[in-house]
């Protein structure tokens, strides 16, 4: 099964992504993720990438489509894939298109999870990560049992720089701007599902399955 998680920042992609990959067996590839690895190992691209990243813009296209591709290569995306915030852009769906064509491996399906602006504001505000195993916390909506520790591991939780105020503000609008036009793309190939992306996260994982076996 190969399919895209769509949505703006904080609709839970990141979150359902986790619980879709023991669901199916297949890898969740976050350009996100990989972003912020390279960021914390402080490799030529993470330092490059943490510009945009901190003040809530895009990474190049470039840049994101030459991780994608070579990531797609792997062994484990054999049986398929969630891509969780990839593409973002129209050049990005066009480029993995291609890329996709080339590997005759096409997509089953894109999820686009919908929420609106302030309950995102308030999930991004609220979000933990742990530093170790990127397990994600809220502050109210899934709080860790030892505050600030990880309930899986016992790393320390942070707050990402990204979820700053000024940062969610731009990452918003940039999403508006930018990614929002890919729910045409995808309508126009009739492999987009809108999925309400508000309740309880059991609920909506259980929207997006449905959506996927239907
Ligand atoms: P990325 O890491 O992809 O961030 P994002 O898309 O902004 O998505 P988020 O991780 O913020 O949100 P999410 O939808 O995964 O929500 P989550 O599940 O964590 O990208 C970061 C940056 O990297 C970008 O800004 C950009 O600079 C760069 N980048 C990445 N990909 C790129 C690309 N393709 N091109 C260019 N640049 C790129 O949930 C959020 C919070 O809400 C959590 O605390 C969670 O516990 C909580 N929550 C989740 N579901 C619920 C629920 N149902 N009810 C209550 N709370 C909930």
């Amino acid at each position: 099964m190969r399919i895209i998680l769509l949505g703006p920042p904080g609709a839970g992609k990141g979150t359902q992504a986790k619980d879709l990959v023991n669901k199916y067996g297949i890898p969740q590839i976050s350009t996100g993720d990989i972003l912020r690895k390279n960021l914390a190992e402080k490799t030529p691209l993470g330092l490059e990438a943490k510009k945009f990243m901190d003040a809530g813009g895009l990474v190049p296209d470039s840049v994101v489509i030459g991780i994608v591709k070579e990531r797609l290569k792997e062994s484990d995306c054999h049986k398929g894939y969630i891509l969780d915030g990839f593409p973002r852009t129209v050049p990005q769906a066009q480029e993995l298109d291609k890329a996709l064509a080339e590997m005759n491996t096409p997509l089953d399906k894109v999820l686009s999870i919908e929420v609106q602006d302030g309950e995102l504001v308030a999930r991004l505000s609220g979000r933990r990560t742990c530093r170790s195993c990127q397990e994600g916390y809220h502050v109210m909506f899934k709080k860790s049992k030892v505050a600030d520790k990880c309930d899986k591991c016992g790393g320390e939780l942070y707050q990402r720089d990204d979820d700053k105020e000024d940062a969610i503000v731009n990452r918003l609008k940039v999403y508006q701007a930018s990614t929002a036009p890919l729910i045409d793309y995808y309508t126009s190939k009739g492999l987009l599902r809108g999925i309400d992306g508000v309740g309880a996260m059991p609920d909506i994982l259980a929207r997006m399955v449905k959506a996927l076996e239907n």
